[in-house]
Parts: structure tokens; C-alpha cells; sequence
């Protein structure tokens, strides 16, 4: 496994997402991934699914403490009445007295980012979170952002070989920010491309862990794929034994595409 450094974590590049894992199975996958070596979940107010995370996180050996566990706030709660008090629900789901991680999911449409920024570090220093970050900030946003809370650890965004986030990582490079990657398969859509297909035969490995390891040989940026299949989620975490030489790197750079986008498209969300 690689580490990236969080603040004061370090925390595993691979982590687990959970977006559509809901129910009785979600637990037990959930579970079964952590058994398998998971040590960084993904989840959120909106995925409906915070209890299921945390009784997976109960019903495992595994402590609290050994687990990187992130939720983040939804636009409808990014107001002063009802943040923390949303937090608190979360935290009561997930059935622990902190997050690790807590992120603004999603820039508000009408708010100021300046506006609702003060709420997260509310809740930091309440003890609610151990560090803070952002999703689908874009640079003015992440400007400001950073202005108000110089210790945002991460923006969260759609990254894989199909979408062009050259000029926001660059930036969030050079400005301290990890980067985790979200929808990373591109929401399974990449698995059948014929070019990962060849580069698959070529190391022996699946597409999938092709475009994983594609993304963990770059700097400060962390995947989050999700699976609901045991052997898929093991294959995930196997991304660690081999190396892509540089040409092939090269080569998955050139894939991406302007706006290629699964999520948030239709917002016509623009990210730099
Ligand atoms: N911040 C945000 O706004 C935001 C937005 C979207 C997602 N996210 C987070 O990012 C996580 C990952 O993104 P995602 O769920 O959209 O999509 P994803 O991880 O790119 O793709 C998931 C899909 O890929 C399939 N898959 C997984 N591993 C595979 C493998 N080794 N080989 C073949 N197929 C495989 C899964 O099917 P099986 O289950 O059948 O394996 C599933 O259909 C989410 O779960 C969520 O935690 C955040």
C-alpha cells in the first residue's frame, strides 16, 4: 500500500467508496472489505448509507482507530442552523465521536464559498473532524477556500484517464493539496476499453487495476473505487507489485479527454 500524508494521517491511497451500498449487503461488503485490508472509507450525508458504514466498522475486528473514515456535508445543510447539527447525525450513524475527514461535498449554487467554509472549521475545532477538505472546488473556489482555512487537506474530484484535471492537480500540487480521485473506473464505463484491455494483457493485470496504478504512480493522489464484489475489491487493492514503465504512463496521460465528465455534467460545472 502507498500512504499520503493527511494533515496528521497517514492514510492509505486506496480507500473504499461506498456510493450506492445501501442495506443489510452493504454492511456485510463493507465489512469483508476491511477485512481484506481496507483502511479508508468513503462516504456521505447523501449516499444514505452512514449507517451502514459504521455497523460494518462495528462489526469487524477491526478498531475505530486503524480505520481513515470520511463523510461529507451536502449543499442543503451548508447553512448555520442546520451544519453542525447535521455533523452530529452523521457521526451518530456512523456510530463514533469523529470523522477523520469531513469534506463539503459540493460547492453551494448560491452561497459564497466564504459563507459556509467557517461552518467546516466549526466543526474541527469542536472535535467533530480530526481534518478538513473540499469536493468539486474548482481554483476560485479552492482560492478562497484556502484563504479561510489555510489547512484544507484535499479537494475530492472525478479523476481518471478520460478527464482533463491537468490544470486544477497541478495547482493543487503546487499547493499542498492531495487530490482522491472519485469514480476512478470511471464508473465501471473504462473497464472495456480495448487500449486498457492491451496494456492489461501486457502486465497480466485487469483494466482496472491498469487505471489504478496508473493513478497511484502519481504524486498526492488517492482512489476511492467501490465494488460489491469480493474478488473485484481485492483486485483493487492489488495494485501494488508491479509498475507501469514510463511510455505507458504517457500513453494513459494522452487518453484524457475536455470535460469528460460522469458526474455533474448537467450542473455544467465548470473546474478551472
Ligand atoms: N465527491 C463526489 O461528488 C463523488 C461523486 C461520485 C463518487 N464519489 C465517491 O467515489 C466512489 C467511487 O466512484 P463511483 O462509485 O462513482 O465509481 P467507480 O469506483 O469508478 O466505479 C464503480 C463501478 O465499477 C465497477 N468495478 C469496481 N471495481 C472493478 C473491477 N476491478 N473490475 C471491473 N469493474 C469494477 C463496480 O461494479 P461492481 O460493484 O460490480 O464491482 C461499479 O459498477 C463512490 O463510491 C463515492 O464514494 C464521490
Amino acid at each position: 500500500m502507498k500512504f499520503i500524508t493527511l494533515g496528521k494521517h497517514s492514510v492509505p491511497a486506496i480507500g473504499l467508496g461506498t456510493y450506492k451500498l445501501t442495506g443489510s449487503g452493504a454492511i456485510d461488503i463493507i465489512r469483508n472489505a476491511i477485512d481484506i485490508g481496507y483502511r479508508h472509507i468513503d462516504t456521505a450525508q447523501l449516499y444514505d448509507n452512514e449507517n451502514e458504514v459504521g455497523q460494518a466498522i462495528l462489526n469487524s475486528n477491526i478498531s475505530r482507530e486503524e480505520i481513515f473514515l470520511v463523510t461529507k456535508v451536502w449543499p442543503s445543510n451548508l447553512h448555520k442552523d442546520r451544519f453542525m447539527k447535521s455533523v452530529k447525525e452523521s457521526l451518530q450513524k456512523l456510530k463514533t465521536d469523529h470523522v477523520d475527514l469531513l469534506l463539503i461535498h459540493w460547492p453551494h449554487q448560491s452561497m459564497k464559498v466564504e459563507e459556509y467554509i467557517p461552518f467546516l472549521i466549526e466543526a474541527r475545532d469542536s472535535g467533530l473532524t480530526s481534518e478538513i477538505g473540499v469536493s468539486n472546488f474548482n481554483i476560485p473556489q479552492l482560492k478562497t477556500a484556502l484563504k479561510l482555512a489555510p489547512d484544507i487537506v484535499v479537494n475530492q474530484v472525478e479523476f481518471h484517464p478520460w478527464i482533463n484535471q491537468a490544470k486544477l492537480y497541478d495547482w493543487m500540487k503546487d499547493h499542498n493539496l492531495a487530490l482522491t480521485a472519485y469514480s476512478p473506473l470511471a464508473q465501471g464505463k473504462m473497464i472495456g476499453s480495448k487500449q486498457l484491455g492491451a496494456l492489461g494483457s501486457k502486465y497480466n493485470r485487469t483494466p482496472a487495476q491498469i487505471v489504478l496504478r496508473w493513478m497511484m504512480q502519481k504524486e498526492s493522489i488517492l482512489a476511492i473505487p467501490r465494488s460489491s464484489n469480493m474478488h473485484r475489491l481485492q483486485e483493487n487493492l492489488n495494485v501494488f507489485d508491479f509498475e507501469l514503465v514510463k511510455e505507458d504512463v504517457e500513453d494513459i496521460d494522452a487518453w484524457r479527454l475536455e470535460n469528460h465528465r460522469m458526474v455533474g455534467a448537467q450542473n455544467g460545472a465548470k473546474w478551472d
